[in-house]
Order: C-alpha cells, then structure tokens, then sequence
C-alpha cells in the first residue's frame, strides 16, 4: 500500500495539462466492443481505472494494441467471452457499461454486481428496468447480474432518476435494437454526449444527447473509428479547486469552459480571481474567500464531484458556507477527515455546514473515494505541518500522475510505499 506525505502551506504556480475524462473513457471502451471493427480511442488518462478496463476487454478476447500517450487501438472481431471475472469488475463501477455493449454484441452477459466508491447506495435498479424493457430478461444470483434476450426491441423508457450509467448503459443496448428507443428524463452530462458522438461513429444513429430526451434508431452492423475522447472536467476543476485555495496563479489548459460554467460561477461568489480563455481558464488568486452556499445537481448544476474540493477553500471563508448534496446519500465521508485536520464542520442531513476562519493542521488521514482523497491533498497544502493520506489508490484510479502535475505547480508531496 503507499500513501501521500503532503507538506502544508504551500501556493500553487505555474501551468498544467488537463488529461482525457475518466468518465468518458469508462464507458467508450466498453461500447468499443459493440464495433465490427477496429476501434481507436485518444487522450485517453493514464489512470488504474483504464488499466483494468484493458485487462477486462483482453481477457473477454478482444485484442487491445496499446499506441502510446494515451491512445488504444481495440479489436473486437476475437471477442469470444460475455462473462467478466469479479476480481476485475469489483474494481470499479463503470464494468457495468458491459451489460449494455455485451447484450448488444452477443445478446447476453454475466456481470459481477459493480465496485466502486463507497458514495452511499448506488442501486443499479434504473439500469435493470430499461433492459427489461427492451426486451431483456435480467436476473441477480450469486453476486452477478446475468442478462439475455432473443431480440432487442425499441420502446420508450423514463427514468424514475437522472443517471449518468442508467443513460449511457441504455443508449449501449439500444444501438442495435429493432425499430426506434425514445429514453426520457436522461442525464446530460458532456461525457453521455461524448460516448454518443464515439456510437454515431461507428454507425449509431442517436440524435439529443446532452438534452433531457435521445432518440435512438436501431441500426443493423457497427463499424470502426478513431475517437478523440474530451477534456475531464472533474479533473481541470480539482486543479482549478486547488489554485483558489491556495491562493495561487495557475493556467489550467485543454478544457473545454462550458463544461465548467456551474464552477466558474460560483468561483466568482467565492472571491476567486478568474480569467476564462477559449480551452484554458487562468486562477489569478483568492486572497480573501467569501462564504458561499452550493447544492449539487446533475449537470449543468454543480457537480457532485466537486463537493468535496471546494470544501478546503470554505475553511478559509470569512463565515460559513452550506453544501447541499442533492445527488449521493453518503458522499460525506470525507467530513470527519478534514475535522481530523481542524475544520469544523456539520453534517446534517443532506447538508455541510462548514465554518470559515480555520486554520487547518495536518494529520493523519484517508481517502474514502478519489475525490474525497483529492480533497484532503488540497487540504493537506493549505494546512500547517505535514499531512499523511492513505487509500491513495482510490486517487490513482481517477486522476493521472496527480502528484507529479501538483509538484510541477510547486506542491511537495511524497508518494511512499507503507512498511
Ligand atoms: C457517474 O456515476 C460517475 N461515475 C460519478 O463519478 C458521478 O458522481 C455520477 O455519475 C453523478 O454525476 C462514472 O461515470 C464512472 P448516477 P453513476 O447513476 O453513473 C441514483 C467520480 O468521482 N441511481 O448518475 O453511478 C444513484 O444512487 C464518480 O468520477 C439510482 O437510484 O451515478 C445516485 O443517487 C463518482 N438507480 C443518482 O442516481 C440507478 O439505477 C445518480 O447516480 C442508478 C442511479
């Protein structure tokens, strides 16, 4: 195991390169395994969570050529295999994107019930009712989720929840499905509409991603493409998170600024001195952080990933500021560690109540879930003293060589092998 010895105090300078969306690529190599041919994908991050997805798509039998910087090339014609080992799958929750790619190239599936961060009940019940209705029969026994179905059918599907997985896994079964899918009440986050543009590429036919309707017209093969796969919002907002708490001067490149408008704005309440370019967005310093009130919604509202960063900078505000987790029961996990630290903060019900005026110390700590361990790093550089975080493969499975990129802003931190 390693953790993370972060030393306190500092501010962050310089510049830093946003890699390709954990939460795109998760889904996109899945769904490469419904093409009929070779797939490419670029940018994609270096993370542990694309490592175990390649050993995943491999052991199916697909053959996986590994180009370099980011970039795959997937063949799925030798694809055999419709059933996942559970050592792979336990290790994080997107494995359930094979359900939907698996059912569509073979009609069946056996997927080992997702792992994942522990963010409080993650139900899959959104997931299960859309196969079903096209036309899937799906059962759970012994810890996995078998599927099949004769033949796909389009219909009409309304989430009873706006989710990210339940949109995408049913936009993945509903590629080849017999006649039209209409899916209602769907999630619009930038990365449902990337996986959709990388499906149209290979010959989908889907039209509204990115809005509260998509309509899915059932094609009969797939092809191959070359995909480029978006910037990671989540990643160039925990950067952006990090220069405002430190109070420091940071150009956080390749983004795209329209993924990252609910944080920009409230950045300004927040006091941040900001500067947003065409693909960059430029931290000029927060020297006196107000207190603001955020409450997380499924995009464009706030997002959920970014709860927990922008935690370490309200321990500064003069007052106190309230955050409302709309999306996750249980995505406070992080709390009691940064109390460990000296914040003080109140949790009640769905709400934070996170006093100003600390001045953080650094302690012992651990990472519960990647942003969660993102956040502590922040606090960690703003607090007094050394802080020691461990559970850091929870950071690695989503963020690439995050130390390395806060090191490079002037961080000091230490990855160090525990005895
Ligand atoms: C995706 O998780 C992301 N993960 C999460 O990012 C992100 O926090 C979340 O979307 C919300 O934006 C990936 O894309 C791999 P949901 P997902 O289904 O799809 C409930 C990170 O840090 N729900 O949108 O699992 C669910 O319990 C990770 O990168 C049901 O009730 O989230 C939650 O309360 C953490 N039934 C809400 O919907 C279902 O069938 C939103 O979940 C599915 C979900």
């Amino acid at each position: 195991m390693e953790h993370f010895v972060v030393k306190g105090e500092v501010t962050l300078e310089g510049e830093v390169v946003t890699s390709g969306a954990k939460n795109s690529s998760v889904a996109i190599l899945p769904a490469a395994l419904m093409a009929g041919s070779p797939v490419t994908v670029e940018n994609l991050p270096l993370i542990d969570d694309i490592f175990t997805l390649i050993e995943l798509i491999e052991y199916l039998g697909a053959e996986v050529k590994t180009n370099g910087s980011g970039s795959i090339t997937i063949y799925p014609q030798k694809l055999q295999r419709w059933e996942a080992p559970y050592e792979l799958v336990s290790k994080l929750r997107a494995s359930y994107y094979f359900l939907g790619s698996l059912l569509t190239r073979f009609k069946k599936a056996v997927i080992p019930l997702p792992g994942g961060c522990p963010l409080g009940p993650r139900p899959i019940d959104q997931h299960i009712k859309g196969f079903r209705a096209l036309g899937a029969r799906v059962g759970i026994q012994h810890g996995s989720i078998r599927i099949e179905a004769e033949q796909l059918t389009g219909t009409e599907i309304y989430l009873d929840v706006v989710s990210v997985g339940a949109t995408i896994n049913l936009m993945l079964a509903a590629v080849t499905a017999q006649g039209k899918t209409l899916l209602e009440n769907v999630a619009k986050e930038p990365e449902i509409v990337d996986i959709a543009n990388f499906l149209n590429a290979i010959g989908a036919n889907i039209v509204g991603a990115g809005t509260d309707e998509i309509k899915i017209t059932g094609v009969k093969e797939l092809g191959g493409t070359s995909h480029m796969v978006i910037p990671d919002r989540i990643e160039a907002g925990t950067f952006i998170l990090a220069a405002a708490s430190t109070n420091g001067r940071v150009l956080i490149k390749d983004i795209i600024p329209k993924h990252l408008e609910s944080l920009t704005a409230k950045l300004k309440e927040l006091g941040v001195d900001l500067e947003v370019g065409e693909d960059w967005v430029y931290v000029k310093g927060c020297p006196c952080p107000q207190p603001i009130n955020i409450k997380t919604f499924p995009y464009p509202g706030f997002p959920t990933d970014l709860q927990a960063l922008i935690m370490p900078v309200m321990t500064k505000a003069k007052g106190s500021s309230v955050i409302t987790e709309n999306v996750f029961e249980g995505r406070f996990k992080h709390v009691d560690e940064l109390k460990r630290m000296g914040a003080n903060i109140r949790v009640d019900g769905r709400s934070a109540i996170v006093e100003g005026g600390c001045s953080l110390s650094g302690a012992q700590v651990r990472a519960t879930d990647l942003r969660a361990g993102a956040a502590l790093m922040i606090a960690g550089m703003l607090a007094k003293g050394e802080t020691v975080i461990s559970g850091i493969e929870h950071i690695d499975r989503g963020y690439e060589k995050i130390e390395e990129k806060l090191n490079s802003l002037g961080a000091g931190i230490k990855r160090v092998k525990q005895e």
